[in-house]
């Protein structure tokens, strides 16, 4: 663990924080994320759009995941923070045999006693067939499994993984969520093949920054180093083609990626009315330019035919 991963851990706040003020601003509903967060500072109009685009897109893919699968698949959340996918899915009756979340252990540590503590969060794990393990940093329900990895680690990775008794013969989906772009590029080279020869029919979401060379790029990247924080990754995010190719050599054979800004002109014309009608909105060319900075990736090998290419990110209605 080294002083920048301390600053990686606390760009969880920062997610964490957008999103609930979203969600009380009307963008999109989350009934559990205020269990993680409070206080929010008020975010403009644009981040929040962009944070709906991510939350909106991320989960439609997943949701379809699940519909083709039919419920007999796995999720897992790499770098999950305090991620409320799980508890949203419930809600929505969609879930999937094992939903797992996997994050450094002052995270897993902050996120098990939130979880403890609230009712409306514990109820959803209570299941009649298994009894909940709690300890300090982990969780395991029949369903969900919180554990505590440094996903750089892969022997520990696959430790904590069979702790949450994986298998690796069933659909699984993974998810990073700007997380990616932390890591050293040869680490995150060696997760994505890991789990590309691990895991014959899986699939992989991935959102995180793009088009990074330009002045944009190099604010944030100057505004993250004042916070200790560095984008390690950033080589793999200098364009949809740097990112795509980052996972055709780690063995995943259909690959595709989205700036924000397509995934965003993809949505209902209703819904981004509803949006920008939410707040005063004048700034359409900051969102333009945030959108562009920001991609959505759908990775998959579908060996045991799925038909996971069925899913495209192209329509997100
Ligand atoms: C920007 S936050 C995103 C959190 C969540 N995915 C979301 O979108 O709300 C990045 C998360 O990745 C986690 N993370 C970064 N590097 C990691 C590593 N090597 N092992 C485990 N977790 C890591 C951080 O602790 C943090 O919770």
């Amino acid at each position: 663990m080294s002083f920048n991963d301390d600053a990686v851990q606390l760009t969880n706040d920062d997610a964490s924080s957008c999103k609930l003020s979203a969600v009380q601003r009307g963008y999109w509903k989350d009934s559990y994320i205020s269990f993680f967060y409070e206080n929010p500072e008020r975010k403009s109009p644009e981040i929040s759009i962009g944070y709906y685009t991510r939350v909106h897109s991320v989960r439609y893919l997943l949701k379809e995941f699940i519909k083709k699968t039919e419920g007999n698949c796995q999720i897992v959340n790499l770098g999950a923070g305090y991620d409320t996918t799980y508890w949203n899915l419930k809600d929505d009756s969609l879930t999937p045999k094992s939903f797992i979340e996997v994050d450094f252990p002052a995270v897993t540590m902050k996120k098990c006693r939130i979880i403890k503590e609230q009712m409306d969060l514990l109820e959803k794990l209570q299941s009649e067939e298994d009894d909940i393990q709690l300890s300090r940093t982990e969780i395991h329900s029949n369903d969900y499994h919180l554990v505590s990895a440094d996903i750089r680690e892969l022997k520990q990775l696959e430790a904590k993984l069979q702790s949450c008794r994986i298998d690796t013969n069933l659909p699984t989906v993974f998810i990073t969520e700007c997380v990616l772009v932390y890591l050293d590029m040869e680490y995150s080279d060696r997760l994505l093949k890991w789990i590309s020869t691990k895991f014959p029919t899986s699939a992989f979401i991935n959102y995180e920054q793009v088009n990074m060379e330009d002045r944009f790029g190099e604010v944030m990247i100057v505004n993250l180093k004042r916070r200790n924080t560095e984008l390690r990754g950033v080589e793999a995010c200098q364009s949809v083609d740097t990112q795509i190719n980052r996972f055709k050599r780690n063995g995943w054979k259909n690959v595709e990626c989205l700036e924000m800004t397509n995934v965003y002109r993809n949505l209902s014309t209703s819904e981004k009315q509803r949006l920008e009608k939410l707040e005063r909105f004048d700034e359409k060319d900051l969102l333009d330019q945030l959108l562009e900075h920001y991609c959505l990736m759908w990775a998959n090998s579908d060996s045991n035919s799925v038909n996971l290419s069925d899913v495209t990110i192209t329509d997100f209605t």
